[in-house]
C-alpha cells in the first residue's frame, strides 16, 4: 500500500482543490496531534490512571469523567498558540475560551466534543472526539458567545476521531470524507480512505430502546414498522446496535448504512433531546451530508437550524438518506 500521510493529503488537497487554506491545514493537523495524545491516553486506560470520574459537572448537569476533561485540556493546550484560532467552545466548558493575548489571534474558531461516549470510558468500549470548524464573522471584535452562534452550513470543517480497536481520524472540508489511521509505532496518520459514501438504504437502526415510553408517535411509529419486519410496511427485516457512543455509532453507519436517532421525549419538553447542536449533531451532519447521507432534526436540515445558544441541544436523526427522509415525513405529517 502506497501509504499517504495526513500532511501530504492536505497539501496534495490544497494543490488540487484549492478548499483548504494554509491555516486551516495547520489547524487539522493541531486537532489531529491533540487527538494522537487523547488517543495515547485511552490506550493507557487504569496504567495512565485516566479512568473514573472527576466529582465535578459540567454546565449540561452531566458528572464529568476524568477523560473528560483531561481531554478537554489536551485540545485548549494544543491550539492556543497556533495563531490559527479566535476562540474555542466546549461541552465541558460553561462559556467560550478566547485565545489569550499573548498568543496571536486567527481567523478561524474551533468548537469541540472532547471525549464522546463517556459512559464508555470505564468499560474499554469505543469512545471519540469531535470537532467543529466556523470562520469568525468579518470584523470580529473580541469573540463573544454571539460569533459561534452560526448555521451548521457555515462550517468549513469537521470531523472526529474514534478511540477502538484501531485509531482513525475522519473529516470533511466540504469536498468529501476521507479516513486516517493512525499508525500507532510511527504516531503517524495515514490515509486509509478515500471519499466514503454512506448506502442510501438500510436495514439497521441505532436508538436507545430503553425510553421508548417517553417517545413522541412519529418516532414509535417508525420503529415500530421497522420491528414489524418483513411482513410490515416497510417490507425488510431490521437489525439495531446501539453502542451509546455517537462517534462509534456513526462510525459504522458511515461505512455500512443505518440510521441513528436520538429523539425529543416527553420527559423534559423544552429539552429536545440530549445531543449538542454545535459539538455533536452539527460536525456528524456535515460530515453524513458530504457521505451522500442525509441529516435532520425530525423536520428541517440539522445544517439550516440558527442556533439561539452556545450549548443548544436538537433531536437528530441521521445516516441513510431514505430513511432520514422517512422519519422526517412522518414528523411533517405529525
Ligand atoms: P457525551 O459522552 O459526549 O456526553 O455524549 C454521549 C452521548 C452520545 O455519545 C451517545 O450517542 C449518547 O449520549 C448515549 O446516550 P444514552 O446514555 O441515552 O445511551
Ligand atoms: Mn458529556
Ligand atoms: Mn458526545
Ligand atoms: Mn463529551
Amino acid at each position: 500500500m502506497k501509504r499517504i500521510s495526513l500532511t501530504r493529503f492536505l497539501v496534495e488537497e490544497q494543490r488540487l482543490n484549492n478548499n483548504i487554506p494554509a491555516e486551516l491545514r495547520l489547524l487539522i493537523e493541531v486537532v489531529a496531534r491533540a487527538c494522537k495524545t487523547i488517543s495515547h491516553a485511552v490506550g493507557k486506560g487504569a496504567l495512565g490512571e485516566v479512568l473514573g470520574t472527576a466529582h465535578s459537572e459540567n454546565v449540561q448537569g452531566e458528572v464529568q469523567k476524568k477523560l473528560d476533561i483531561l481531554s478537554n485540556e489536551i485540545l485548549l493546550e494544543a491550539n492556543e498558540w497556533g495563531g490559527h484560532l479566535a476562540a474555542m467552545a466546549s461541552e465541558e466548558m460553561e462559556t467560550i475560551h478566547p485565545i489569550p493575548n499573548r498568543y496571536p489571534q486567527g481567523e478561524y474558531m474551533l468548537l469541540f466534543d472532547p471525549l464522546d461516549g463517556s459512559s464508555n470510558i470505564d468499560v474499554n468500549v469505543s469512545i471519540g472526539t469531535i470537532f467543529s470548524v466556523l470562520k469568525a464573522p468579518e470584523g470580529m471584535g473580541a469573540p463573544t458567545e454571539q460569533d459561534f452562534l452560526q448555521k451548521g452550513s457555515q462550517q468549513v470543517a469537521a470531523g472526529y476521531a474514534i478511540y477502538g480497536p484501531q485509531t482513525m481520524l475522519i473529516f470533511t472540508t466540504g469536498n468529501g470524507v476521507n479516513c486516517f489511521t493512525l499508525d500507532r509505532e510511527m504516531g503517524a496518520w495515514v490515509l486509509t480512505e478515500r471519499n466514503i459514501q454512506i448506502p442510501v438504504d438500510t436495514q439497521e437502526f441505532a436508538i436507545n430502546m430503553s425510553n421508548v415510553r417517553h417517545w413522541y408517535p412519529p418516532v414509535t411509529r417508525y420503529v415500530d414498522e421497522m420491528l414489524a419486519g418483513k411482513t410490515g410496511p416497510l417490507n425488510k427485516n431490521y437489525n439495531m446496535r446501539w453502542i451509546a457512543s455517537m462517534v462509534a455509532d456513526v462510525h459504522r453507519i458511515l461505512h455500512r448504512g443505518g440510521i441513528f436517532m436520538y429523539p425529543a421525549d416527553k420527559r423534559e419538553p423544552d429539552k429536545a433531546g440530549k445531543l449538542r447542536l454545535m459539538y455533536e449533531a452539527n460536525p456528524m451532519s456535515m460530515i453524513v451530508e458530504q457521505a451522500g447521507g442525509a441529516s435532520t432534526d425530525g423536520k428541517q436540515r440539522m445544517l439550516d437550524i440558527q442556533p439561539s445558544a452556545l450549548h443548544q441541544r436538537v433531536p437528530v436523526f441521521l445516516g441513510s438518506k431514505n430513511e432520514v427522509d422517512l422519519i422526517t415525513r412522518y414528523h411533517l405529517e405529525g
